[in-house]
């Protein structure tokens, strides 16, 4: 619910409030656990110590623009011809119920001098305790360049400590948990190449350094947004801490024209009292209700990747297909290779026809193949891409991005193409409509991206500031269209593994994959990682054999890296035809018991109940909507002779229910299970225990 009385502004949601005031300027004076926010007009007051801070409520401001008596991040800021001074009023403020779920508070400012207009938005989730904000900006005056665009500003109540936790990550080790005291001073994390990167997610969590899985209030917040993004953390003299999130400030400015508006990415923020686990529930459940295009189950997927690498032939693919098709794939995935002259990353991308050599007959032959066998289809591609070998680099070498008459710089042997010139995008969506449509039987697309962006020009070197804004905005327009001309077709958003990850791009992406790194075990500090802040219904995870993109030979047995890969949409992507039918035997025992339980897992609460990041067990359960079936996947990695790994105990049930455990023969109490527990059998090194539990009613 939202209200407006005595100049403040009360956002209730279910558990939380947030209350700021329009006095003086809009000011953040409460956020978290659910007050009587009315109250709290006594805390509307001047703040002010010397003539060098005249206004401190100003560290507090909701959205601030540049100019004035702020020091701190603003969040816009604009240059006219004449002044740089941005002098905006008030209007009006709107509430209204958009749908069940969703109420808005609308904030309406105009610049005393022009006809530039800012609204602020706030979207309000109560059943989530989320709201997610973003402004925009509208111009019906002159040509104006925006120099800052950020989409909101947010403040927590004052603490003693701030620990900021975030992920941090390179290439095969994306989505590690970090965390940070804040000092006095400013902490930024954000993106400088061209995606969301693998070096910082934009995401956070914000606590005092005590809460816990189980507790503890947190402030966290996610940044909607597929490039070159920034969070800024400021902790004043003052200790005010204001979070300021958005566009980088990093070679950034947009031309703003007449009759033109731009809108800001969305800032995703939420609180909980109940700590990191909570934080990540009621996450996943607000993703899957309102930021995932569609719902349905995670296919399970074979993909062809690490099996034949660009080694693509119709031949090898029906092998690995016939054999998938026995195990029970449902989707049957070919990656990087089927078309042009890829043969390695020297040459072909860009080139979007199949591969003769590779494919004499054109892919219809292995797709009926694999709808023969009761499978569907679905295909990688890398739009956004090009080899300098390639024809179409060779018919359009102006289509990339390069500075004047300098050589760009290649990653992967590859070049970007700069999708925000019409004919690139209009290239890009006709390809992908000649494909889809020609291929009526492609319901899947692994859509990568392997290059940070460089050289991002195309020589005019004001309008090479926007270029970046541009990519992503043209990046979200072409899947927008695609998925609205291929409403059957699922997209899985990929850069390298896991580098474009947030939830901008999630608005159009059916699934995610999260890292190149498909050790079992590795897996299990990136797939938390990633669980802290993203739904498990997005993270496809796949079973191979111990993969050249990681240190770890070591062989797991098939179950612990098919529990691994259970948390998640579970894939194969294993060499699967050179195994024995006893061991495929085993991959279709554990598929079958995957389709029977991923409802669970896709949509159930997930809690995360011991962490390998601390503890010889790690181990996560995930409980069905209706509370009626419980699994958990429990993992010990390294076992010393006599150590005893601690007993698992079980969150979330109901204490005076009744709980059944597959093969136990004793029915007992949730609040036994959750105080007591239960002793794990792990044995070893590497082992896994998988557990299905269901309460008896
Ligand atoms: C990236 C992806 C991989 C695979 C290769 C293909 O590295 O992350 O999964 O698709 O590209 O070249």
């Amino acid at each position: 619910m939202i209200t407006y009385n005595n100049n403040i502004f009360n956002i209730e949601t279910k558990n939380s409030s947030y209350v700021f005031t329009d006095e003086n300027c809009l000011y953040n004076i409460y956020w978290g656990e659910k007050i009587y926010g009315d109250d709290l007009t006594y805390l509307i007051k001047e703040r002010s110590h010397s003539s060098f801070d005249q206004n401190i409520n100003l560290e507090r401001e909701e959205y601030g623009f540049w100019t004035g008596f702020s020091f701190l991040e603003s969040c816009l800021k604009i240059n006219y011809p004449n002044t740089r001074k941005l002098d905006m009023k008030f209007i009006d403020y709107a509430i209204e119920k958009v749908s069940k779920d969703l109420e808005r508070l609308s904030f309406r400012y105009k610049n005393s001098y022009s006809e530039l207009y800012v609204t602020l938005l706030y979207d309000v989730y109560a059943e989530y305790d989320i709201i997610s904000r973003h402004a925009e900006i509208f111009n019906a005056g002159e040509e104006v360049l925006i120099e800052n665009l950020k989409s909101a500003s947010v403040s927590i109540p004052k603490l003693d400590h701030y620990r900021v936790n975030y992920l941090t990550g390179k290439w095969a080790a994306e989505s590690q948990i970090n965390a940070q005291y804040l000092t006095t001073g400013a902490f930024t994390l954000q993106s400088r190449c061209g995606n969301t990167g693998p070096h910082f997610n934009p995401s956070f969590a914000l606590d005092d350094g005590t809460a816990n899985e189980n507790g503890g209030d947190v402030w966290f917040g996610l940044l909607g947004y597929s490039n070159n993004w920034q969070i800024t953390f400021e902790r004043t003299i003052y200790n005010n801490v204001k979070i300021t999130g958005g566009v980088s400030n990093f070679d950034f400015t947009y031309t703003l024209k007449t009759g033109e508006t731009i809108k800001t990415p969305t800032m995703t923020i939420g609180y909980t009292s109940g700590g990191f686990g909570d934080m990540s529930r009621k996450l996943h459940a607000f993703e899957v209700n309102h930021i995932f295009p569609k719902r349905g189950l995670g296919r399970v997927l074979y993909n062809s990747w690490e099996a034949t690498y660009f080694d693509v032939r119709v031949d090898s693919q029906k092998a690995l297909a016939e054999r998938a098709a026995r195990i029970g794939i449902e989707l049957f995935v070919i990656d990087d290779g089927w078309f042009g002259e890829r043969n390695n990353d020297n040459a072909g991308l860009g080139d979007w026809y199949v591969n003769k050599e590779k494919f004499p007959k054109g892919l219809s032959d292995l797709i009926n193949y694999v709808k023969a066998l009761g499978m569907d289809f679905g295909i990688w591609v890398e739009p956004e891409a090009v080899n300098p070998d390639s024809d179409l680099y060779r018919a359009h070498p102006d289509w990339i991005y390069r500075f004047k008459d300098q050589e760009p710089l290649q990653a992967r042997n590859q070049y970007t193409l700069n999708i925000s010139k019409w004919e690139v995008k209009e290239f890009i969506i006709d390809f992908m409509s000649k494909l889809l449509s020609e291929n009526k039987d492609i319901t899947f697309i692994k859509w990568d991206m392997n290059k940070t962006l460089t050289d991002v020009s195309q020589g005019d070197t004001v309008k090479d500031k926007e270029l970046w804004f541009n990519h992503a905005q043209a990046l979200y327009d072409i899947w927008a269209v695609l998925r609205n001309k291929f409403p059957h077709v699922e997209f899985e958003v990929c850069a390298g593994g896991g580098s474009r990850i947030d939830l901008g791009i999630l608005q159009y992406a059916d699934q995610c994959w999260p890292s190149d790194n498909t050790d079992a075990y590795e897996r299990l500090f990136i797939q938390e990682g990633f669980s802290y802040f993203y739904a498990p219904r997005i993270m496809t995870a796949w079973v191979t054999d111990a993969s050249s993109n990681n240190p770890r030979k070591y062989e797991k047995p098939y179950s612990y890296r098919f529990h691994s890969s259970m948390m998640g949409v579970l894939g194969i992507g294993a060499d699967i035809t050179k195994y024995s039918d006893e061991v495929l035997e085993e991959f279709h025992k554990y598929i079958t018991i995957y389709k029977e339980i991923r409802e669970t897992v896709q949509y159930g609460k997930q809690y995360r109940l011991s962490s390998v990041r601390n503890s010889s067990l790690h181990a996560v359960e995930y409980i069905s909507q209706d509370g009626k079936e419980i699994i958990v996947f429990a993992f010990r990695q390294g076992y010393q002779f006599g150590g005893e790994a601690p007993n698992l105990l079980l969150c979330g049930l109901n204490p005076d229910a009744l709980y059944q455990i597959d093969g136990f023969d004793k029915i007992i109490h949730g609040s036994t299970l959750m105080k007591v527990g239960l002793e794990t059998s792990l044995w070893g090194d590497f082992d896994s225990q998988f557990l299905k539990i269901i309460r008896v009613d």
